[in-house]
């Protein structure tokens, strides 16, 4: 298993299991097997509604002796609306207590959305703007939490470049990863380069498109990515799948990536991506592949007279 190196020297595998969509029934056998198979870091988090079933998963390996905590790299994310100083260890210790464990390898703010406790985001007045809820106020509890001991790192989840900018600007702690939609369709180049250059590990979400999202996250004309007739033919070329092939060259580019699957064959079949060698011909014909769409727009964030833009929320 390859890995990156944080900005507190933690290995990070450049593989993990995403278990977004994965339903507390499946999720534990999910967890179970990858880890048999080789998964080292298991990408959680508390809006998933699954953490229990994945607790109980990771306690039943820990018992069985089939690997050990620290062998593990257990990623979860702060909700919307435990933003806040006061909201935010709590909410850690509820993931942690779900989980079973003593104390995260990564915690991130999931979206730059602070909203209400409680609330659902489906009207402004569930949305605190900027002024009334600074993102440095969350990160403050966020850097408590390393200090406690809760978590060894921090980062964020879908920030854009202006975004970072500023928590770099207003933090004693500089965050270590960015979670973000990353796929063929859309490669976040100018993103990736200003991760690099700040020495924040990109994680890609959605890299096989995450065909499986609920009907209202989807649009009634967008492309299957794994349907892709280019990808098809470079992946036949290279006698592997297009899932494969996909995170091949997430993995040669140095980004971390988090495919969801709750079934064994693919499990495995994706764990064996890491193995797959791409020539520059191939990156490149990869890269023609870019619409720069995204699946996952956000746009379930703006709501009328909300603080939310599509524009703004990406910035
Ligand atoms: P399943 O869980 O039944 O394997 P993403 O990681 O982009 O969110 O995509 C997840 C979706 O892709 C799920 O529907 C998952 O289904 C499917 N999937 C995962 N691995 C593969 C694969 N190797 N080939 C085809 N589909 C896959």
């Amino acid at each position: 298993m390859k890995h990156l190196e944080l900005n507190k020297g933690s290995k990070f595998p450049l593989l993990g299991l995403g278990t977004w969509k994965s339903e507390p029934g499946e999720v534990a056998n999910a967890v179970i097997e990858a880890v048999k198979i080789g998964y080292r870091h298991i990408d959680c988090a508390a809006i998933y509604g699954n953490e229990k079933e994945i607790g109980e998963a990771l306690n039943n390996l820990f018992q069985d002796g089939i690997v050990k905590r620290e062998d593990l790299f257990i990623t979860s994310k702060l909700w919307n609306d435990k933003h806040g100083e006061e909201n935010v260890i709590p909410a850690l210790q509820k993931s942690l207590e779900d989980l079973q464990l003593e104390y995260l390898d990564l915690y991130l703010i999931h979206w730059p959305v602070p909203m209400k406790t409680n609330s659902a985001g489906d009207k402004s007045d569930d949305y605190y703007t900027e002024e009334e809820m600074p993102i440095s106020t969350t990160w403050k509890a966020m850097e408590k939490s390393v200090e406690m001991g809760l978590v060894k790192n921090i980062g964020v989840s879908n920030f854009g470049i202006k975004k970072l900018q500023k928590l770099i600007d207003n933090s004693v702690i500089k965050p270590a990863v960015n979670q973000v939609e990353l796929n063929p369709y859309f490669q976040q180049l100018e993103l990736f380069e200003f991760c690099n250059e700040n020495n924040i590990a990109l994680t890609a979400y959605s890299p096989l498109g995450s065909n499986d999202r609920p009907a209202n996250l989807k649009k009634a004309d967008e492309p299957i990515l794994l349907e892709d007739e280019s990808l098809k033919l470079i992946a036949d070329e290279k006698d592997c799948s297009v899932a494969q092939l996909i995170l091949a060259w997430v993995q040669e580019r140095g980004i971390s990536v988090i495919p969801k699957s709750v079934n064994p064959t693919r499990l495995r079949q994706n764990f064996e991506s890491s193995d797959i060698d791409l020539t520059t011909e191939d990156l490149l014909k990869i890269k023609a592949v870019n619409k720069d769409r995204r699946f996952v727009d956000g746009a379930f964030w703006v709501v009328d007279d909300g603080p939310h833009t599509i524009q703004n929320l990406w910035e």
